[in-house]
């Protein structure tokens, strides 16, 4: 049965305080500490005590708690953070897991809400300890609007990284009710992301990695709900514990999001590393590409994270491309070639990245030249000075 989970419970709440160590006494196996002042000496205590789960609640000041959760998790070892609030409303709920929270107690606490958060942080932490040091990149491929090409940039970006690096990649189809990895790399699944979430707290993640379909480049994939109506049942809660997960067993874990904002797709966005913003050279594009800018900057992600991509791009709009970046006062990251249609329906309907269909069409070796910048974190790309055109002349109008 092994020693008992240290429980370290913080809040200066009197009464939650009494109500939920009430609950955890009656809870097998944990030992439970209980700090009521909010401070230094607080974080003291934790490092020395190095639970496997501490409960914040966010009382009395959620603004200084939040900045405390941050501190806390810090601290932590091999712990969990689970936060507590009197309202526990979405945008706090983002914001304490920006600070490191995994697990949510709502109020007023009751038995089985208490014992299913500390099952869950325990199962999850056995599946993937914290101090294990491997942590892979989490890219998100975001288009400003459907059909840009995150598909299809994601799965050829996969499959190079596979090629050309050896390195262990597993696509996350994040698309949830319209997701096609699975066709665009030719891959059958027994499992979805839907069976991953409903099993989040007994996965055995060794298992999983057996389970899910392999590309012949080695890439993994977790796809999309096969029902339409499962979509529903992911939140981005599953999606952290997922992204958190798959990150400590592969190298790169790319995430194929749907084109608009909900929760799963922030969730998404805020546990990246990177975000390829996809965009294409049209006007209602540019215009979505302008307003998903503005919001990133809005939601704290810097230039590092947030990398503007220019799909379908056309020789002869070489000539806006100077304005486009002074419109959007972003620089392009990387540009990606249309590539002409026939050979783009051939690789999607035999399920053939581009990228090893034909390797040396131009859109594979701007795609490979886009995964060096990736993988180099290099900046991005100059391009020269060009004469005015039509399009933007148009935007201003
Ligand atoms: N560089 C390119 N050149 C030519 N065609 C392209 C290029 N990139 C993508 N396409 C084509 O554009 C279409 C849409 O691409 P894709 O499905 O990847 O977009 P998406 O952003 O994933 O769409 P959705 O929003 O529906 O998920 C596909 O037919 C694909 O073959
Ligand atoms: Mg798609």
């Amino acid at each position: 049965m092994g020693s008992p989970k240290q429980i370290v419970l913080i809040d200066a709440n009197l009464f939650t305080r009494e109500a939920l160590q009430t609950i955890l006494q009656t809870l097998p196996d944990v030992a439970i500490q209980v700090i009521e002042a909010v401070d230094d000496a607080a974080l003291a205590e934790v490092v020395k005590l190095d639970p496997q789960v501490v409960i914040l609640n966010l009382y009395p000041d959620e603004e200084a708690l939040l900045a405390f959760a941050g501190r806390l998790n810090q601290v932590l070892r091999e712990g969990t953070l689970v936060v507590t609030a009197a309202a526990m409303e979405s945008d706090l709920i983002r914001r304490a897991m920006r600070q490191g929270a995994r697990e949510f107690l709502p109020q007023p606490f009751n038995h089985d809400d208490v014992r299913a958060a500390l099952e869950s942080v325990l199962a999850l932490q056995k599946a993937a300890p914290r101090t294990q040091t491997h942590s892979g990149q989490v890219v998100t491929l975001f288009g400003a609007k459907g059909g840009v090409g995150a598909t299809t940039l994601t799965t050829n970006l996969a499959v190079s990284l596979a090629k050309e690096f050896k390195e262990e990649v597993i696509v996350l189809d994040l698309n949830l009710q319209f997701g096609n990895d699975a066709l665009f790399l030719n891959l059958k699944s027994k499992y979805s992301i839907f069976d991953v979430a409903k099993n989040i707290n007994t996965l055995d993640i060794d298992l999983l990695k057996k389970t899910l379909p392999h590309h012949a480049t080695g890439v993994t994939l977790l796809p999309s709900p096969f029902r339409l109506e499962d979509a529903e049942s992911i939140n981005g809660s599953h999606v952290t514990r997922i992204v958190q997960l798959l990150k400590m067993h592969y190298d790169w874990v790319l995430i194929d999001s749907h084109p608009y904002f909900n929760e799963v797709s922030i969730q998404a966005l805020d546990d990246s590393d990177r975000i390829l913003l996809l965009s294409v050279l049209d006007l209602p594009t540019i215009f979505n590409t302008k307003r998903c800018l503005e919001l990133f900057q809005k939601m704290g992600y810097g230039r590092d994270k947030v990398r503007l991509v220019l799909n379908r791009y056309l020789s002869y709009e070489g000539a806006d491309l100077p304005e486009m970046e002074q419109l959007l006062q972003y620089p392009i990251f990387a540009r990606i070639p249309n590539q002409d249609f026939n050979s783009m329906v051939g690789c999607v309907n035999q399920g053939i990245p581009i990228t090893l269909k034909m390797p040396n069409s131009k859109m594979s070796q701007a795609v490979v030249e886009m995964m060096n910048l990736l993988v180099g974190h290099d900046n991005s790309k100059e391009h020269p000075a060009a004469a005015k055109s039509g399009l933007f002349g148009l935007w201003k109008k």
